[in-house]
């Protein structure tokens, strides 16, 4: 996605050869314009699958996932991080590892909000080593709702996490991949529909 590339290239910073800072439009301030494109561009590229609810995680996935429910015209779910005072007990709990922070923390969604009679689409802001999207699908497969893919805005292809999705037979749709971050620059691979 054209806007996207450019605005990380604009606005982007490289924080080492492996993480980009994109606090600027996505993780801290946020480029409701830019979310807006984000969320037409993932509704045109799983347009037809007949998806029925988006699932994502706090809190830099909810943005995006909210932009594209809203042209999808589906409700978006994100999975919460901490226990919270109202979540109720019933949830679909999955444990995922964080290779930045080395540690491991449970992620819930109510059972209230996604049943079998769901097609999900999973989203989230960055997929890196694909931990937080392998537990999103471990909830929507204990769900026994059908996955019909996972779109991201950005990817670090460099990193084995599409790797993993794939291997599961689910579609990875990126708005950005990222090939490297090295000398202080973001380079992307190319893509067919751009
Ligand atoms: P991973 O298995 O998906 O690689 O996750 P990891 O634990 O390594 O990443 C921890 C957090 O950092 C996640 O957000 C993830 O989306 C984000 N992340 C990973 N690589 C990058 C990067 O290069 N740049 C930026 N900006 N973020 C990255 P989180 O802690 O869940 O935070 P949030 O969703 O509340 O913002
Ligand atoms: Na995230
Ligand atoms: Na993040």
């Amino acid at each position: 996605m054209k806007a996207l590339k450019e605005k990380i290239q604009q606005d982007g910073k490289m924080l080492s050869e492996s993480v980009l800072k994109v606090d600027a439009f996505l993780n801290h301030q946020i480029d409701p314009q830019l979310m807006k494109e984000i969320g037409e561009e993932f509704a045109e590229r799983f347009q037809g699958q007949g998806i029925t609810k988006i699932l994502s995680i706090e809190s830099s996935g909810i943005a995006p996932a909210v932009m594209t429910g809203l042209v999808m015209d589906v409700p978006v779910i994100f999975a919460r991080k901490r226990k919270s005072l109202t979540l109720s007990d019933d949830l679909y709990t999955a444990n995922v590892y964080s290779y930045t922070k080395h540690e491991s923390n449970d992620i819930s969604v109510s059972r209230e909000f996604i049943n079998s009679g769901d097609t999900i689409l999973i989203m989230d802001d960055f997929l890196a080593n694909g931990q937080a999207a392998l537990g999103l699908i471990d909830i929507a497969q204990q769900s026994g709702a059908a996955i019909a893919g996972i779109g991201i805005v950005i990817e670090k292809g460099f990193q084995p996490g599409r790797k993993l999705i794939q291997e599961r037979g689910i579609q990875v749709e990126s708005l950005a991949n990222i090939a490297s971050l090295k000398n202080k620059e973001v380079s992307f691979f190319e893509e067919v529909d751009s």
